[in-house]
């Protein structure tokens, strides 16, 4: 017989994510307070041979109250490993894998996800492919204030994102600012906190974390980035820090398109673009990925609105499976940088294969199977003739502006 308290005990939403090196951070929620904030885990089934403390919050929303949401950072965890863990003490045992530390490293990309029919066919294609983390650049759950949505999201992606470190960042459907509640985020930041603070940022709406031979950056479409902004001096310091040697491709993500022929949101990422562009091109940033637009676009390598050898590869994939449908209109003749575009679901692949080399593929959902329509293999800046340019203009930029 079950007892009601091993009910309550049971952890919900569970997902993982990186947390530093060699941790990883697991969230779940219990609907018990008391519930401890402990995860008991090991290399072999039902044996778990260490055990971490973590911490807790909650947040109300109107007359919403969210459960007891925890966070707890287990490591240092050995590469590429299954783990096996247990959340809160009791209930069902999850299992993760921890990514490798060396090439090749594959990522998962899907952007605008909702939770819709799509969603489900987008996330049961991502489950047949070999990943080691997703990368999600922004608008979860759609939600948009009606937090048992965050709740229901949660549960959907679970089984996926309990196996796989989930690495996101915000859209504008996180943001869920109404009156007398100053902090739009409240919901996002609890339930899907990031290794902001690992990574020298003071806010969980950007931060940067390396895995295997790439850096990855999270910048934020909805926090202030103008060159007086925090997350501006933030992205400029992290710039600094990257040593391309440890990690010779430099990526990064965030909603709102800078490169985009859709007619939908045309020209909303302007503003961000004009700021924060010039700083990437400096650092020579490999691969651009955003969402919002809700279609596929690739683009040639571009700065400045232009193509330019020296820019970064620009990716829209904001076609999870969200409940708006698709954006079917486009600009037309097509730009000169844009070289493909489609308004489909779907997800993406992108397999760094060694320090010069990254396959990507983008599957369209087409009724069960998922169809690899556009693929290319795509070669890093490091050697290009860009790169010593980069760096030593890099510097120059990064240090006087
Ligand atoms: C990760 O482990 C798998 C299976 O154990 C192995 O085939 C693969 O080569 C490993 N990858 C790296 C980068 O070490
Ligand atoms: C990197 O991978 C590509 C594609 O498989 C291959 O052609 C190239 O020789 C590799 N480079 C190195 C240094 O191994
Ligand atoms: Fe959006």
């Amino acid at each position: 017989m079950w007892t009601s308290s091993r009910v309550l005990i049971f952890p919900l939403q569970v997902h993982i994510s990186l947390a530093g090196d060699k941790h990883m951070r697991i969230t779940w929620i219990t609907n018990d307070g008391s519930s401890p904030s402990i995860v008991e885990y090991g290399t072999s089934p039902g044996k778990y041979s260490a055990i971490s403390q973590g911490e807790s919050t909650k947040y109300s929303y109107l007359l919403y109250s969210s459960g007891k949401i925890h966070h707890t950072v287990i490591g240092p965890l050995q590469e590429n490993t299954t783990y096996f863990y247990r959340c809160g003490g009791g209930g069902l045992e999850f299992q993760l894998k921890t990514p490798p530390s060396k090439f090749p490293v594959t990522f998962a990309v899907a952007g605008d996800l909702g939770q819709t029919g799509w969603t489900k066919s987008t996330l049961d294609h991502i489950d047949q492919c070999k990943y080691d983390v997703h990368l999600l650049p922004g608008d979860l759950s759609y939600a948009d204030c009606f937090q048992y949505r965050w709740d229901s999201f949660g549960q959907l992606v679970q089984p996926l994102a309990s196996s796989r470190p989930w690495m996101v960042t915000q859209g504008n459907h996180e943001k869920e600012r109404i009156l007398f509640l100053e902090d739009g985020f409240v919901s996002y930041n609890s339930r899907w906190k990031m290794p902001f603070a690992e990574s020298g940022s003071t806010s969980n709406l950007y931060y940067s974390f390396d895995v295997a031979g790439v850096h990855i950056i999270m910048l934020g479409s909805y926090a202030p980035y103008d060159e007086h902004s925090d997350q501006y001096s933030w992205l400029k310091a992290d710039l600094l820090k990257v040593d391309r040697k440890k990690t010779p491709w430099l990526v990064v993500l965030f909603h709102v398109p800078w490169y985009n022929s859709n007619r939908a949101h045309q020209g909303e990422g302007d503003d961000m673009m004009a700021s924060m562009e010039p700083l990437l091109y400096a650092a020579g940033a490999d691969l651009v990925f955003t969402g919002h637009v809700h279609a596929y676009e690739r683009t040639k390598r571009v700065y400045n609105g232009k193509s330019d050898p020296c820019g970064a590869v620009h990716i829209t994939i904001g076609d999870g499976g969200n409940r708006e449908g698709l954006a079917h209109r486009y600009k037309q003749p097509p730009p000169e940088w844009s070289i493909f575009r489609e308004a489909s679901f779907g997800h993406g692949e992108l397999k760094m294969v060694n320090t010069t080399h990254a396959f990507w593929s983008w599957h369209r959902n087409d009724d069960d199977e998922s169809v690899r329509s556009d693929q290319v293999w795509i070669t890093s800046l490091i050697g290009s003739g860009c790169n010593t340019r980069g760096s030593h203009e890099m510097r120059r930029i990064l240090m006087t502006s």
